[in-house]
């Protein structure tokens, strides 16, 4: 399979950025970590990160036809975003939703997640793994979420 993993905004200070809630590994660890357990899998994984909901939507969008299935941590956008949602829905990939915390044990307006909306899968609150468990998800099933 062919994956594409995509990250919002803030994700690329990863090692700075709150290290109590999202670990001291840095987005270049993740990045490496992701790829090589694509690798071991036999997936092509490559990783991508935005600050910004339009470069999002547009990659979203720009994966129909080259991708099998998407990882997303939208991260703030995971709570806001109908744009995001939309362009989901609109290329119709297989999506698994990761986060590195567990944004629903966390503040009321992280309960939301408009990335749910489409995806029925989420793997959170277990910092890199998160993403490694949707790797594996992915490979399980396939892309056959639903
Ligand atoms: C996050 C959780 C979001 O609520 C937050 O805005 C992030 C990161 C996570 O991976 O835990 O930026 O998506």
């Amino acid at each position: 399979m062919k994956i594409l993993v995509i990250n919002g905004p803030n994700l690329n200070l990863l090692g700075i950025r709150e290290p109590a809630i999202y670990g001291t590994a840095t987005y270049g660890q993740l990045v490496a970590q992701v790829v090589a357990h694509g690798q071991k899998l036999g997936q092509t994984v490559e990783v991508v990160q935005s600050n910004h909901e339009g470069v999002l939507v547009d990659t979203i969008q720009q994966a129909y036809g080259r991708y099998d299935a998407l990882v997303l941590n939208a991260a703030a956008y995971t709570h806001t975003s109908i744009a995001i949602l939309d362009a989901l829905r609109a290329v119709g990939l297989p999506t698994v939703e990761v986060h590195l915390s567990a944004p629903s044990e966390r503040e009321p307006y992280r309960h939301i997640s408009y990335v749910r909306e489409y995806t029925p899968v989420c793997f959170c609150g277990k910092g890199i793994q998160s993403y490694l468990d949707a790797l594996d998800y992915l490979a399980n099933t396939q892309g056959d979420l639903l």
